[in-house]
């Protein structure tokens, strides 16, 4: 039996990279006062339909979707945010005068797109979401927050760039799609069939995200967005780019960035990895997603956050940087009848916290070099080695490895 497509295995040497970025991913949200939380990898179609929108590709075409036994629809969760509001939502407490909340979550996720480079069925996450305040500062801290976990990854400056853009809010977005909708009516006859599904479902601006050379050379053409923008939503633009420049953090303006969510309103943000057109994270701020799933109170509920596609930074994360494997204590026995003796030192080794590698247990066949050399493949600090000689006076022989010295 074959694995599902677009899904992998991973062995030893790439979870640990995995756990490495997670760990990052939580020390450095830690540093900004974000504390965990997990949600269901399963979710009501729902959800995702009336967050990510209707319209969206995640929806039309990406969401795995089944009944369970009693008939509800069910999906695996596309992405994170809207579990996490979710959750919000049903625990009952929050009110737009609570005290702002901080979550970080990882997991996997699930999306049935064609499999290709950084592009998986099942894929994992590092997410952050910043809840109930609406200030342009807190767009900025929440960037800094991603550039800073980026840095921690050692991936060069010179190689990613941070994307932004604002949607303003839902009136400005209203009469931007309107705007579109009306442009790409007059060029119906050159999109791509994709980009004419899209225009007849009402989402114009799908369009510009599109990947077709044909609707590229369109989009050149197209209303740009920031045309679109009351002054209040330039102005909080402006406030948030301000707020980047103190922090010294690089930004560049990128008008045709729409991103593929619905929720999203004000400032959209990517980072991405220059030499492949890759976005190892995505976010921005969707201040309507929680009203749209059964949030009660009458106002918003301010929110923006990011999220990172960990498999993405598996390829371009610096090698130097991730921890090598720790070094056991090795142990050889020299005699089947050591073997009590060995198997309760390395047991007590390993109850004080040390690495502790017993090659085998098949003494009759495996002589003392046949266990060394296998021990090697550790690269062990130090060897305790049962010979007999050692343990006539009942001591053994203790091999440091990386001095060559024995005693
Ligand atoms: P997204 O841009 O759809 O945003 O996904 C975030 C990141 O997940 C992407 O930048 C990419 O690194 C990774 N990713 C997405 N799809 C795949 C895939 N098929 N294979 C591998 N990696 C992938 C969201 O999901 C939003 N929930 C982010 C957010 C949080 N916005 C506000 N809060």
């Amino acid at each position: 039996l074959k694995s599902i497509k677009g899904t992998y295995d991973y062995f030893p040497n790439e979870k640990r990279v995995y756990s490495f970025v997670n760990q990052i991913g939580k020390s450095v949200s830690e540093l900004y006062g974000y504390e965990e939380i997990s949600t269901p990898i399963i979710e009501p179609f729902e959800l995702f339909n009336r967050s990510v929108g209707e319209y969206s590709d995640i929806v039309m075409k990406e969401m795995f979707t089944f009944k369970d036994l009693s008939g509800q629809a069910i999906c695996l969760r596309p992405e994170g945010t809207a579990g996490v509001i979710r959750a919000i939502i049903n625990e009952g407490s929050t009110t737009s005068t609570s005290p702002t909340q901080k979550y970080y979550y990882s997991g996997p996720m699930f999306r049935y797109e064609r499999p290709q480079k950084g592009r998986q069925r099942q894929f994992e996450q590092f997410g952050a979401e910043l809840i109930g305040d609406s200030h342009p500062r807190s767009d900025v801290e929440i960037i800094d927050m991603a550039y800073h976990f980026i840095e921690k990854l050692g991936i060069p400056s010179d190689q990613f760039h941070l994307k932004i853009n604002s949607l303003g809010d839902k009136n400005s977005i209203k009469t931007y799609s309107d705007a579109l909708t009306e442009f790409y009516q007059g060029k119906i006859d050159k999109l791509s069939p994709d980009s004419i599904k899209r225009l007849q479902r009402g989402n114009a601006l799908r369009i510009l995200d599109s990947k077709d050379k044909g609707d590229i050379e369109i989009n050149k053409d197209a209303p740009l967005l920031q045309n679109y923008l009351s002054d209040s939503c330039k102005q909080r633009f402006k406030s948030v780019l301000e707020g980047l420049d103190n922090l010294g953090i690089k930004y560049q303006i990128d008008n045709g960035l729409v991103r593929g969510l619905d929720y999203y309103r004000h400032t959209i943000f990517e980072i991405i990895i220059l030499k492949d057109n890759l976005a190892i994270l995505g976010g921005g701020r969707y201040d309507g997603l929680a009203n749209n799933i059964g949030y009660k109170h009458n106002e918003i509920l301010p929110s923006i956050g990011w999220a990172s596609g960990i498999d993405r930074i598996l390829i371009y994360i610096n090698q130097d940087i991730i921890p090598k494997k720790s070094n056991p204590i090795g142990i050889v026995i020299g005699n089947q009848i050591f073997s009590d003796s060995a198997m309760s030192l390395c047991s007590r080794l390993r109850k004080n916290g040390f690495y502790t590698v017993l090659p085998t247990f098949k003494l009759d066949e495996e002589n003392m070099t046949k266990q060394l050399k296998k021990i090697s493949k550790f690269n062990p600090n130090f060897v305790v080695i049962f010979g007999e000689d050692e343990m006539k006076s009942n001591s053994v022989c203790i091999k440091n490895m990386n001095e060559r010295t024995q005693e």
